[in-house]
């Protein structure tokens, strides 16, 4: 069995084709940047109507198949950005239909959590989802992925973005922010929110582009201080979740995942408690394809039965019933 998953949610157009034992055979993207300033939905939208037909050659000719091959087609049908979402809804329809393939669409935070299952081999983790929307503590009880801790405003993606603009960064600023703040030595002291196991990051944000404007401080030193700060918050409920949902693996999936520190935090909290710790692969971290196309098999295999194709801004992850496992 072979799927192919579209993931358009955002500022990614991304095309994997995926086998059912999650073999990837092919994860092909265009992103989405700008130089200066963050993304507008309907030119990150333009951008994948315009970069879909290549995107999509590209991936058949990296898994070396032929549409005939295609047995499914799995899209991200939301969380995401609306105009975003119709480019990959309407795509997977008509490939779908031409093909006489089932359309299955899935969750792109589910897809988030079940690509790091997948490569990791962890069966049953706690799941810290950092991206740029999302910011969630998630582990599976009674059938659901349940939110134990999340973000009051803000996710941590999204703040990370929004100081990079105002140090004068183009979008995404993550991985400029991730080397810079490696050159700062000096830590400026930031308000830290934290309430249980959920966290806060906009206070942070307003108190950096603060000290932007004042022009006092090396970018080195604000980039090592917001991210020494927002880490440790983060570390700190997942901490707290694992001592008191009783599971001893912890997985790192979404976008920010990809931060150098976050891991490093994370990876000396979990051997200090005695817990399994893994990180989704680069490849597979930010937005992607793949993950949309494992999702597909996974569901595929669990009967998907398909309600409506209507693409959902605001489908929460603790909405989906996981039928799979
Ligand atoms: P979601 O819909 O899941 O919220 P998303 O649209 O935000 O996803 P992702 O690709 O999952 O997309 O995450 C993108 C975010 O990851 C951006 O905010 C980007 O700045 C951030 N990011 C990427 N690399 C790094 C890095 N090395 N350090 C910190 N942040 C990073
Ligand atoms: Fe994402």
């Amino acid at each position: 069995m072979i799927c192919l998953g579209i993931e358009s949610t955002a500022h990614t157009l991304g095309i994997g084709i995926v086998n059912e034992k999650g073999k990837v055979l092919a994860n092909e993207k265009s992103n989405f940047t700008t130089e200066k300033g963050g993304i507008h939905p309907s030119k990150a939208a333009q951008h994948h109507v315009l970069m879909y037909q290549f995107v999509l050659d590209r991936a058949l000719k990296t898994a070396k198949i032929k549409p005939k091959d295609i047995d499914i087609v799995a899209f991200a049908q939301g969380p995401g950005l609306g105009a975003c979402l119709r480019v990959g809804a309407v795509a997977a329809r008509s490939l779908a239909s031409l093909l006489k393939v089932p359309l299955i669409g899935v969750n792109h935070c589910i897809a988030h959590i079940e690509i790091g299952k997948l490569t990791s081999g962890f069966k049953d983790p706690i799941t810290l989802y950092v991206s740029g929307a999302n910011t969630q503590i998630l582990a599976l009880a009674s059938g659901r992925y349940r939110v134990f801790g999340e973000t009051l405003d803000i996710g941590v993606g999204n703040f990370i973005d929004v100081i990079g603009r105002s140090m004068g960064m183009g979008f995404p600023a993550g991985p400029t922010i991730d080397k810079l703040a490696k050159k700062g030595k000096n830590y400026i002291e930031l308000p830290y929110t934290i309430k249980g196991m959920d966290f806060a990051f906009s206070g942070i944000q307003t108190k950096i582009n603060q000290l932007v404007q004042t022009g006092k401080h090396k970018t080195e030193d604000l980039c090592f201080s917001a991210q020494e700060t927002v880490f440790a918050e983060l570390t700190e409920a997942t901490e707290r979740a694992i001592a008191h949902i009783n599971k001893n693996e912890i997985l790192l999936t979404g976008g920010v995942a990809a931060n150098s520190r976050l891991q490093e935090m994370l990876k000396i909290m979990s051997k200090e408690r005695g817990v399994k710790f893994a990180v989704v692969p680069m490849a597979l971290a930010g937005d992607n394809g793949a993950m949309i196309a494992w999702q597909g098999i996974l569901e595929q295999k669990a009967n998907y039965k398909m309600k409506d194709t209507a693409i959902n801004q605001h489908w929460r992850t603790d909405d989906v019933d996981v039928t799979w496992l």
